[in-house]
């Protein structure tokens, strides 16, 4: 009987250092230790043993389930090890791999060029300040001395939400919201950039677009206050050689108006494609602010006096960076925005 369990024995050890898997090894053990395994069934006889006999078969029997069971552990934990090294290795990362790349963003030519305006009217003393997009008809219109049923209405097509309040046409209200909140007090030196909206829709113009309004009240203020620092701001923009030219125009806001005209940045004045052989290139809009609207926001015109400008940021990115149709500077195209 011994011999047979050390037969067993060594068939079952051979097994397990032959067993591939966990499953295998668990079969194992109940076909040798189980309730009706072959180890099992062999110590059923010891029964029939001499009282001599017994003791020995016992040790024996002892010493063939504890090597089986210990070899079937350690089977287990080796497999356990490897099938954890196995997929360690497969989820690691391979640090030689090249990494994955990321795209930097950069400016958009619109961010850019209001950062630029912000920085030249800053250095001049300006304050930069803001005003809502969804704006009331009276900021947006009424302020500025553009009463409802105005002809000079039809010149900004607007967006209307309700008969009172529409998306703005242009930063213009920010004055008069401006003049309100200093209520009274000189001087007033402010930039405001933003977002305004238009029905209108071709290659240079959209009905998203941007603008940057400036607007400076003081005693003593004169339209030569107004050109030095349109002269100031064109040189600083477009080149320290740029000379500016104030053409009679009509705003209901200004009294008098002006479009302000750079000299060509392409041909310097001599005449070229970019401005249409005139040697000039239109940049803004500008004027004496209307004493009507001093006194509606709370100004005494009889007293102080000031200047407001219209800056159209699109028409500045559009020139500068020499784009021809306004609407890629909206269709983020990466292509496109990468070249800024
Ligand atoms: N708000 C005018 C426009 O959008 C521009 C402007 C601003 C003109 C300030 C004069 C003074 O066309």
């Amino acid at each position: 009987m011994i011999n047979k369990l050390n037969e067993l024995e060594k068939e079952a050890l051979a097994k397990i250092a032959a067993a591939e898997s966990i499953n295998e090894i668990n079969d194992i053990r109940i076909y040798y230790l189980g309730k009706k395994g072959e180890i099992t069934n062999i110590s059923k006889g010891m029964a029939s043993l001499s009282s001599e006999e017994k003791p020995l078969f016992g040790q024996a029997l002892n010493q063939a389930k504890v090597a089986i069971e210990e070899a079937i552990n350690a089977a287990i934990t080796n497999m356990e090890a490897q099938a954890l090294a196995a997929k360690l290795a497969a989820d690691s990362i391979d640090v030689t791999l090249p990494g994955k790349s990321f795209a930097y963003g950069s400016k958009h030519p619109i961010t850019r060029v209001i950062d630029e305006i912000k920085e030249i009217f800053m250095s001049m003393g300006y304050e930069v300040v803001e005003g809502p997009q969804i704006e009331t008809d009276y900021y947006n219109f009424e302020a500025l001395n553009l009463p409802k049923e105005h002809p000079a209405r039809d010149m900004q097509d607007s967006f209307y939400i309700t008969p009172e309040t529409l998306l703005r046409t242009h930063t213009s209200p920010v004055q008069a919201r401006t003049m309100e909140q200093k209520k009274g007090a000189v001087p007033v030196k402010v930039i405001c950039p933003g977002t305004v909206y238009r029905r209108d829709d071709d290659a240079t113009h959209s009905p998203e677009f941007h603008q940057a309004e400036g607007l400076v009240i003081d005693e003593n203020i004169t339209m030569a206050d107004l050109k030095g620092m349109l002269l100031t701001f064109a040189r600083q923009m477009f080149g320290a050689d740029r000379e500016i030219r104030l053409r009679p125009s009509y705003f209901p806001f200004t009294e008098p108006s002006a479009e302000v005209d750079i000299s060509c940045f392409v041909c310097g004045g001599k005449g070229c494609k970019l401005c249409k052989d005139t040697g000039w290139i239109e940049i803004l809009g500008s004027g004496m602010v209307h004493p009507r609207v001093l006194e509606m926001s709370g100004y005494d015109p009889e007293k102080v006096r000031g200047f407001a400008f219209g800056i159209g940021i699109e028409r500045i990115a559009m020139l500068k960076y020499g784009i021809n149709d306004i609407r890629a500077l909206f269709e983020n195209d990466e292509r496109f925005l990468k070249q800024f």
